[in-house]
């Protein structure tokens, strides 16, 4: 027996910003699995901006693609799974797939919660917004903050968190109804949309009291203006840098590096597993903020892995509100 997969390859590598023709749709067909195997059906998946640089580098030409998804256990053959279960994974942009169990974790839903929050605030996602900021950032309770991307996935996570330390928040993003929700639902400080105004004009005039922690996920030009406006001893909490990710390198020199040295500034990258030790606490934080309301999430969900193309596009050109996923099953 076997089952009909459909799975998403790369079949060329984008010049710049991803088109639709860099990707084919695949029909396959997925054995059953053999002893100590399980088959999966995915249910959602993940799209996230990493994913674009492994398309110019690391993801092989041809092959189905990667990435985070959540998918449920059809057939078992290993006990460590049941039938039901269902599997956070690595193995993204296909619907079906078999496994000896490496990397698959099962997921306990939130009760109270609906089971897309761990694809986004109750997961990864949120995960690193709250590392990022509590962590590496060092947030003290009332600082100066700043985030970029403020209205996606991560960084609205990051923007509310600091909302609750106390702090004075101010977020950028890419449209007036983005910077709408930041404000009036996210309850930041402050919006600012990067794209109608030079992002080193309206920072500084929306953090007259200066930075003490930029949560940064964009680089080049956002970064350098927020090293002109942090404040001594400030953090810069470096989760990623998307202005950079459709060319070969950033688009926008920083030239304000130097202002590193007098101000002591604290420039630190990370990635999740350097904060493990915080998990638990997060999930108990995070679960009580989402039911208490306290912190507020959006998700925009394409439907059909023949759309998961679009939403990798999409993704990187500001399609998505909040988390951006493919729904691959009901
Ligand atoms: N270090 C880690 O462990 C880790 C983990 C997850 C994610 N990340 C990083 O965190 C950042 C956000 O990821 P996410 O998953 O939360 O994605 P996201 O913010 O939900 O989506 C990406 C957003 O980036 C913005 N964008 C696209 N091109 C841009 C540009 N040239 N300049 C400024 N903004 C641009 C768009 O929003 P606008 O409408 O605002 O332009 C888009 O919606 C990314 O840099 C990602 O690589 C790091």
């Amino acid at each position: 027996m076997s089952t009909t997969s459909r799975e998403i390859h790369l079949v060329k590598r984008p010049e710049g910003l991803p088109t639709l023709d860099d990707f084919a749709m695949v029909e396959t067909q997925v054995a059953d699995p053999g002893e100590g195997e399980v088959l999966v059906r995915n249910l959602y998946m993940s799209v996230d901006p990493a994913m674009r640089p492994r398309m110019s580098v690391g993801q092989e030409l041809n092959e189905a693609m990667g990435g985070g998804a959540l998918g449920r256990v059809e057939k078992s053959r290993n006990p460590a799974f049941r039938e039901g279960d269902l599997v956070t994974n690595r193995f993204g942009f296909r619907e079906v797939f078999t496994s000896e169990g490496r990397g698959l974790q099962v997921l306990h839903p939130e009760p109270g919660l609906p089971l897309t929050v761990h694809m986004g605030p109750l997961g990864g996602t949120g995960f690193t917004a709250y590392g990022g900021l509590l962590h590496i950032g060092q947030l003290k309770d009332g600082e100066q903050v700043y985030v970029s991307t403020a209205a996606g996935a991560v960084g609205s996570m990051a923007a509310q968190i600091a909302k609750i330390h106390g702090c004075y928040v101010v977020g950028s993003t890419g449209s007036d109804e983005k910077v709408r929700w930041l404000e009036e639902e996210a309850g930041l400080d402050k919006g600012i949309n990067y794209k109608t105004a030079p992002i080193r004009q309206t920072l500084k005039a929306a953090t007259p009291k200066g930075i003490d922690v930029y949560f940064d996920n964009v680089g080049g030009d956002h970064l350098d203006a927020a090293l002109a406006s942090m404040n001594s001893l400030g953090r810069v909490a470096v989760c990623g840098m998307i202005s950079g990710y459709n060319e070969a390198g950033s688009r926008t020199a920083v030239r304000n590096l130097s202002n590193i040295i007098y101000g002591r500034i604290n420039l630190r990258g990370f990635v999740a597993p350097d904060f493990m030790h915080l998990y638990d606490q997060f999930k108990s934080d995070m679960a009580g903020w989402l039911k208490d309301g306290r912190v507020k999430y959006q998700e925009t969900i394409y439907d059909g892995i023949g759309n998961a193309p679009a939403a990798m596009v999409g993704l990187m050109q500001g399609a998505n509100n909040g988390k951006m996923l493919v729904k691959l099953a009901d």
